[in-house]
């Protein structure tokens, strides 16, 4: 077998066998195959597709390069959830205690932001003393004690991924849905909760530009799941706005904390009762999807969700006085309030432009190796479907860099689309694939 052959095969649109598919991962991620092979197979690839059996082939490979991740001593039914990257998407931060509170094991490996899109590990680190780097026992402990533990994902775990990924980034070969999809379910399947709930955006600020795809998308994963034993349901939801009002890591923070206390926005808060019901039915905690947000409403209004934050926070070292007084997080220095030059509807938000103004804000990286500002961000004032009269307030953003601060506001003017009244109202949840 030679790599040479493989990318012929796939350059004529022929199906690799599974030894051919193990055969480049393996040589691959040891380094035995160069990364211009592997970028012309990847390109044959995007060009001529992968079916479903190369799709499963590659996830496997993949998700045995590196260490699986053992959740067995964890007691109870572990839960997990994953987005395909938004914009202002606070949801797990609000998921897992909620869930959590619930009486499931909210155990996760997360990652951080890059680009216009906001990572969890960065949002936990703008709680002062929070640590995401627990080791494997420690990560095992609490999730027994409290239900909920979120760390990073180590070095160790789909190693093929992250070389692959890297080589796809810079060879314009991410968007092609089985790549993506084998790569996202590699990395949850390596850990392999009981139930995962995919979360798959669509619309301007995300990889699927309609529904079609992200449709497409989910049925991939869900197969995938399937195929490797492990109970998977996807919802496709809207990023055609940022999710909730806050974007940016303190920021969001701040939102969850809201959202768990019954004060959040009203998408943010949907989107997670209807993220966490399937979490609760694949789990059989419930026996129809009304029981199911009962039970996850009452644990909000109750205060046990916002307790349960306190708990996983405290457990991993952060302070909870921020949690219990969140006026004591820091924003950044200078706080710029864009008002409204005209009357009428917000038709649209740019939500990709949104996420590129707060990533230059200072909120998100550039690079792997930028620092972050975690006080740095924004708020909308206003979102699709409302109402905005000239002089009133659109957004808020918080920044250090004074010289960009004229530049962000013409931005944010951009991202607002403002006219006649949208002909349908927007909407959050498009469907679910099971
Ligand atoms: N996220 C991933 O982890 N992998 C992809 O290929 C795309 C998004
Ligand atoms: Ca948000």
């Amino acid at each position: 077998m030679n790599i040479y052959d493989i990318i012929e095969k796939k350059k004529h649109g022929q199906e690799l066998t599974k030894e051919e598919i193990n055969y480049f991962v393996d040589g691959y991620t040891k380094g035995e195959i160069p990364d211009y092979q592997i970028s012309a197979l990847l390109m044959a690839i995007c060009l001529k597709n992968l079916n479903l059996d190369e799709t499963v082939n590659l996830a496997n490979a993949m998700l045995n390069s590196g260490d699986l991740v053992d959740l067995s001593k964890i007691k109870g039914i572990k839960v997990d959830k994953h987005s395909t990257g938004g914009v202002g998407d606070t949801t797990s931060l609000v998921l897992g205690p909620l869930v959590a509170s619930a009486g499931l094991v909210f155990a996760k490996m997360s990652g951080r932001g890059l680009g216009h899109t906001g990572g969890t590990l960065d949002k936990l680190e703008s709680i002062p003393g929070m640590r995401i780097d627990l080791q494997m026992d420690e990560f095992i402990n609490n999730s027994n004690k409290i239900g909920i533990s979120i760390i990073g994902q180590t070095a160790d775990i789909t190693p093929a991924d992250k070389k692959l990924y890297a080589l796809r980034d810079s060879t314009a070969t991410v968007d092609n849905i089985s790549l993506i999809a084998s790569s996202i379910m590699s990395k949850k399947l390596a850990v392999g909760a009981d139930a995962l709930v995919l979360d798959v955006k669509v619309g301007s600020g995300a990889f699927m530009k309609d529904v079609e795809s992200a449709t497409k998308l989910s049925e991939i994963m869900v197969s995938l799941g399937k195929k490797f034993n492990h109970k998977t349901k996807a919802l496709i939801t809207s990023m055609d706005e940022p999710l909730g009002f806050a974007v940016g890591n303190s920021l969001e923070v701040i939102e969850a904390i809201n959202t768990l206390k019954g004060q959040g926005p009203q998408d943010l808060r949907q989107l997670c009762l209807a993220l966490g019901s399937k979490l609760l039915l694949m789990s059989n905690f419930a026996d129809d999807e009304d029981e199911a947000k009962e039970i996850l409403e009452t644990n909000i209004r109750n205060g046990k969700a916002f307790e349960k934050f306190k708990e996983f926070v405290k457990a991993q070292g952060g302070d909870i006085s921020y949690i219990d007084d969140t006026s004591k997080f820091k924003l950044s220095k200078y706080k710029v309030e864009i008002v409204s030059k005209d009357e009428g509807y917000v038709k649209k938000i740019d939500a990709l432009l949104i996420g590129e103004i707060a990533r230059d804000l200072g909120a998100g990286r550039i690079t792997k190796e930028s620092k972050i500002d975690l006080g740095a961000g924004i708020i909308l004032n206003k979102k699709i479907d409302d109402f905005v009269k000239k002089g009133e307030l659109l957004a808020t953003f918080y920044t250090d860099k004074e010289k960009d601060i004229n530049l962000q506001v013409e931005n944010i003017y951009k991202a607002y689309e403002i006219g006649e009244k949208n002909k349908e109202t927007h909407k959050l949840i498009y469907k679910e694939i099971d």
